[in-house]
Formats: structure tokens, C-alpha cells, sequence
């Protein structure tokens, strides 16, 4: 379909959507569908629940936030468990403000924006419908219009709880336009949008000294007063704040904590009683999320200031700290980097995920159990399985710290790293070492850095490379073997049966000729040597292995090659340890004889067919594993 098609068909859909009548016909459709009525917390609570939520174990995640937001579940969860929730459930925690708090570039303006424009979309949908009084700058809930002492029994007829009252310039019209006829006021549905300020608003203060509150709360249209002979005429004011404009939605607080304190009175008493004052009028009801964003450093002076303790108790804090997986952190740079205008360069595989780990490094605080290192927890925190490790550990090395990830490198730091090697260097293809050098430069030129960080990150870079030595070799090495899964799965059926008759004092018979043969010693010694398995402890590791089988028998599972971390690694460093000569010399030497040169091609082209690079990133990788095979 092309694109004056497509405006088409969108402009159809909203047309189809649009809903307008009277407060009589309003009545029937809350009778039928009571959600439309509910509170804008309620709202947004239902909108992050609707999009789906899975549960691992005792562990939520909702969808929502998913496809934008990695790596953050627990805060998520934390968040959507103790605001949202009970804010939708007219709870106390609904009254007070938003305070997201992290650290930069941690993802709190991310999600504060994923908020408003999942609000946008929900208010499409049946179920996020809003309906509101036509005509009201302020977009007011219909259900104001019914009178205090016949609340009671509206809520026994429909079972809804209306709370706010009437604002004054609604109580004005139903006057002078609806002669008090309540059934007659004309309702429309309306769809939030921040861009055409329906429901959802941004503050962001300018100068302290100079700031109007009219920007949040309206002010008088000093032309209009000739024409109603009164500044206190509703209609002689504007309702164009951003928190007239928030109402039924929500509004976004920038830099709330620079703001002048009066600033922040006049939100707390709309958090607090739900209505602020405006103008010479009696207070205005507003039903809206007040979010607001700040770093550690800026809240901790805040809160030290005795001034701000009432202010204080009436904000609700939840930290949104970075990321502290390895492979989330990769998740982010690929987004980050498919949003930008560097998307078409190739990087090569392991690329992102080595900067990411000296990302995870930096965020990650040393383990206060001894026996466990910086990199294995960082594994462990990414799910993966370290031997002798179980997931109560990772709980326990979680509980150390209640801070960690609040400080760190941030995400932005490393794709302006990324940018600036591929923009500089004109080059079309990255490594994980480009990416590594030029993130040790920026530390030089970092401005925030302490000299004694900027050794651990130095460390830390060094650390990372490591790492990226390990896999580079492994990527090359498997590249080298015929079918490498197809290899290793051979090799270790072999050494099973082995191990079976081994352990059972039977004999195996040989496939080609039948005959009956001894358990073949030297190749399973071959393997175990890889792992350092010496010939003390052969029979326990045989039997531990027999045990393994099983008991993954008995569970009905099949034992493969992965399903024993050590028995994988053996297997591998045997397969490599055969091709070894062959690799370092093909990959190293300068003149390859025809052989190499085929044998060289084959690797570079099951590189680029099966593990995704270019000819020059794979190039690239084999001179480098060559050099470092010969160091
Ligand atoms: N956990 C995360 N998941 C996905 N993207 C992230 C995450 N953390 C940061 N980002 C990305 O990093 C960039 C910066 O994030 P964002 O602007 O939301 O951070 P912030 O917390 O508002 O930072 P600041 O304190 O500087 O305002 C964005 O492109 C965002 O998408
Ligand atoms: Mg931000």
C-alpha cells in the first residue's frame, strides 16, 4: 500500500472512532462498559497490564516496557507493583509524585515517553477509551456533573466512586448553556495526545527567578475581561497549563527538584487533595500522573535540605538503576544504533557485546564473598552458568549491594564511542578492538573521571579484551572444524560409550569388525587431560558423568553435548587441541601454499555464511587469533 493510501485509511479509522452525545447517552455506555470511567492512574495501570505480562517463576515482566526498556525487569516490576498498582486501586501512593531516579542515560526519559505515547494508543482502543465534557479546555471528566449528595446513589446504581468537583468555568456553561439540564450536556470521546495537548503535558522550568506558575496553572486573558466585566468570570481565564492540559492523563515534571519551591507547593496540593488552585477560583479538580526524573546526586541534596521534608514525604522514589546484563546491554546499542545514521556499517559479531561487558564491569561492584570474581558474577547475572554456582547465589550476590547499578559508564557514552571510531575513520566495518581502543581513549578525555577510576576502567578494558581473546579464538577455531556441533557430538558419544563399559567392567564391540574390545583408555584420557582431570580422579568424574545421564534419563531429557559444562569444555579443547598446529600456522603464515590458502578460504567463507561477518571483519579476526596463537 503506498503511503497517500495509508494516510487514508488512518484518517478513516479516527473518523470511525469518534463519538459524540449527550450526557443522558454517556450514562448508557459507563453502564455498559464502567472502565471508561476510571481514574487516570487506573488508566495507566491498566494499559501497562493489558499489554501483557509473564511470569518466571515468582518474577513478573511486563510486556509494556519490553520492546524498548532492556534489562530493567526488577525495577520495572518494583515500580508497576508499588505505584501503579495501588495508585489504581485509589491507594495513597496515587496522591504523591513520580520521582523516577537513576543514574544518566539510564533509560528514565525512555520510559517516561513509552508512558505518554502508550497513552496515545490506549486511549484509541475500546478499552482505554476516554469520554469527557465538550468544550472544556481542560477536558473534564463527565461525571463531575453529577451533584455532591447524589454521589452515593450513583454509586449504588453504577458502581463508580466520583471524586473532584465541578470546575468553575463547566459550572458556568451547565448555567448559561444547559440551563442546568445535566442529561443534555453534550460529551465527546477524546483521544490524549501530547502534540495537541489532550491529557498529556511537559514542564520543564526556565529560569527559577523569572518563572510564571501561569505555566502550569493557566492564567487571566486580560482581553477578554471587557467582555465578561470581571476577572473572576471562568471564562475570562485561560485553562492552558500544563496541568489543565495533563488532566485525565498525565504530566511530565523535567528538572523538578531545580524548580523553585513554590513551584512544587503548588504540585503537592494538587497530588495531595487532587486539585490546585488557580486564578481567584475554588481550587480545580485534575486527575493526572505526575512523573518527574532525577539523578542520585541532585536528590540526595534535595533531601539533605530540612526545607524539603514536607515536600519530601508527598514524593514517591523509585530508582531506576542501568542495566546489569551483559547481553541486555548489547539489546541496547543495536536499538541505539538502528535509530541512528550509522546503521548500515557492518560490526562485526562480538563487537557490541565485548563493550558491553566492560560496560557491566564498570556498573558491577566487587563481591564481598571471596571466592568469587568480577567476571563470574558478571556471568552469573546474565543468566549464564558458572560451575559451582547455583541461582540462590546469584539472589545472595544481588542482596549485597542495595546501590549497584547507579553508577557506572552509560550507554550513551559507548555509541558515541562507536560513532565517533566509525565517523573518524571512515570505516564500514568495526571489531571489538576498534571498539576497545577508542573507548581507552575517551577515557583520557573524559572530564568526569578520577585518575584512580580511570585505572579500574583501564583494568576493566583489559578485562574485556581477555574476554574477546577467548571468544576469538573459539570463533576461529570452531570456523576450522568440518561441522563443528557435528565433530564435538561424535567425539563425545565415543567417549560415553567408553565411559559406560568403563564403568560397567564390560566390553564394547568394535563396529566394523564385531569383535569385542577394551574400553579405549588413551582416549578418554585424552579428553580429561584437557580439563585437568588427573588419573586419581578419572573414575569419580567417569561415575559422576553416568550419574548425570540418568538422572536426565529419569527426568526424560536427553544428555547432549551441553548438558555438562565441564565435560563441554574438554570436548572442545580436544577438538581444538588436534587442529591446533594447523590453525596457528595457516592463519600466521605471509605466504600460504595452496593448501592454506584453500583451507583459509573455506574458514573465512564458513565465517561469513555461519557466524555473520564480512570478508574484512573476517580477515580481520583470523590475522588477529593468528597473532595471538603465536605470542
Ligand atoms: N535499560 C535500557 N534499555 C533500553 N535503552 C536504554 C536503557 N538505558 C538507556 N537506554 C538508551 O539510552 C539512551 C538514553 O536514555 P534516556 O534518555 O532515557 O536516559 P535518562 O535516564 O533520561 O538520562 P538523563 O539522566 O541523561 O536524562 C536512550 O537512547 C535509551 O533508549
Ligand atoms: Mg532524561
Amino acid at each position: 500500500m503506498d503511503i497517500l493510501k495509508k494516510i487514508e485509511m488512518h484518517r478513516y479509522e479516527e473518523e470511525k472512532l469518534k463519538w459524540e452525545g449527550t450526557f443522558r447517552e454517556y450514562l448508557d455506555i459507563i453502564k455498559e462498559r464502567p472502565e471508561v470511567a476510571q481514574s487516570a492512574h487506573s488508566r495507566i495501570y491498566n494499559m501497562i497490564k493489558d499489554a501483557g505480562v509473564e511470569r518466571d517463576g515468582g518474577k513478573k515482566r511486563y510486556e509494556f516496557f519490553s520492546n524498548q526498556l532492556y534489562g530493567l525487569d526488577e525495577a520495572l516490576e518494583r515500580l508497576v507493583e508499588e505505584y501503579f498498582h495501588p495508585a489504581a486501586k485509589r491507594l495513597d501512593v496515587r496522591k504523591r509524585i513520580l520521582l523516577l531516579m537513576g543514574p544518566v542515560s539510564g533509560g528514565k526519559s525512555t520510559l517516561v515517553t513509552m508512558l505518554k505515547r502508550g497513552l496515545e494508543a490506549y486511549s484509541h482502543s475500546d478499552k482505554g477509551a476516554i469520554y469527557a465534557i465538550k468544550g472544556c479546555p481542560m477536558h473534564e471528566d463527565p461525571l463531575h456533573l453529577i451533584p455532591h449528595h447524589l454521589r452515593k446513589d450513583f454509586f449504588d446504581e453504577y458502581g463508580i466512586r466520583i471524586e473532584g468537583n465541578l470546575s468553575p468555568l463547566n459550572t458556568m456553561r451547565l448555567e448559561k448553556e444547559y440551563h442546568g439540564r445535566i442529561e443534555d450536556v453534550v460529551i465527546e470521546r477524546i483521544f490524549l495526545s501530547e502534540d495537541k495537548r489532550t491529557g498529556i503535558g511537559t514542564f520543564s522550568p526556565s529560569d527559577p527567578k523569572s518563572q510564571d506558575i501561569a505555566d502550569l496553572t493557566g492564567s487571566i486573558d486580560f482581553s477578554t475581561i471587557a467582555e465578561y466585566g470581571s476577572e473572576s468570570d471562568p471564562r475570562a481565564y485561560r485553562f492552558d497549563g500544563e496541568l489543565n492540559k495533563a488532566n485525565r492523563g498525565m504530566m511530565e515534571f523535567q528538572e523538578m527538584l531545580k524548580c523553585d519551591e513554590k513551584f512544587l507547593w503548588h504540585l503537592l496540593s494538587l497530588t495531595q487533595e487532587g486539585n490546585f488552585k488557580a486564578g481567584r477560583f475554588a481550587l480545580i479538580s485534575a486527575d493526572e500522573l505526575i512523573v518527574a526524573h532525577t539523578n542520585e546526586t541532585e536528590y540526595r541534596s534535595f533531601i539533605s535540605n530540612k526545607k524539603n521534608e514536607a515536600l519530601h514525604s508527598r514524593i514517591i522514589v523509585m530508582p531506576i538503576p542501568y542495566n546489569l546484563k551483559v547481553s541486555e546491554e548489547e539489546k541496547i546499542y543495536q536499538k541505539m544504533i538502528s535509530e541512528s545514521d550509522v546503521y548500515d556499517v557492518h560490526i562485526a559479531p562480538h563487537t557490541l557485546k565485548v563493550a558491553a561487558m566492560f560496560t557491566i564491569l564498570t556498573r558491577l561492584k566487587e563481591p564481598k564473598k571471596g571466592d568469587i570474581d568480577l567476571i563470574k558474577k558478571m556471568r552469573l547475572y546474565d543468566g549464564e552458568s558458572v560451575e559451582g554456582y547455583t541461582s540462590a547465589d546469584v539472589e545472595e550476590l544481588k542482596k549485597e549491594y542495595a546501590d549497584e547499578g547507579m553508577s557506572g559508564i552509560d550507554p550513551r557514552y559507548v555509541i558515541n564511542r562507536i560513532s565517533s571510531t566509525i565517523i573518524r575513520k571512515e570505516m564500514s566495518t568495526i571489531n571489538a578492538l576498534d571498539v576497545l581502543r577508542s573507548l581507552k581513549e575517551g577515557l583520557d578525555q573524559h572530564p568526569s573521571i578520577t585518575a584512580e577510576l580511570r585505572e579500574r576502567y583501564l583494568n576493566y578494558i583489559s578485562l574485556a579484551r581477555k574476554e574477546y581473546d577467548d571468544l576469538a579464538k573459539k570463533e576461529v577455531q570452531k570456523a576450522f572444524v568440518y561441522s563443528y556441533e557435528e565433530s564435538a557430538k561424535t567425539l563425545m558419544d565415543n567417549y560415553l560409550d567408553n565411559v559406560e563399559a568403563f564403568c560397567n567392567k564390560a566390553k564394547l564391540r568394535d563396529v566394523l569388525t564385531g569383535e569385542e574390545i577394551n574400553p579405549d583408555e588413551k582416549l578418554m584420557r585424552s579428553i580429561e587431560e584437557q580439563i585437568g582431570i588427573s588419573e586419581n580422579a578419572k573414575k569419580a568424574f567417569r561415575e559422576e558423568i553416568l550419574i548425570r545421564i540418568s538422572a536426565y534419563a529419569r527426568k526424560g531429557k536427553r544428555f547432549d553435548y551441553n548438558s555438562h559444562d565441564r565435560l563441554r569444555e574438554a570436548i572442545q579443547k580436544k577438538l581444538f587441541a588436534d587442529l591446533k598446529d594447523v590453525v596457528k600456522i595457516t592463519t600466521s603464515t605471509k605466504t600460504p601454499d595452496e593448501q592454506q590458502l584453500k583451507k583459509v578460504n573455506e574458514v573465512v567463507a564458513r565465517l561469513i555464511d555461519e557466524h555473520g561477518y564480512n570478508s574484512t571483519s573476517a580477515n580481520e579476526l583470523l590475522r588477529y587469533v593468528g597473532s595471538l596463537l603465536n605470542r
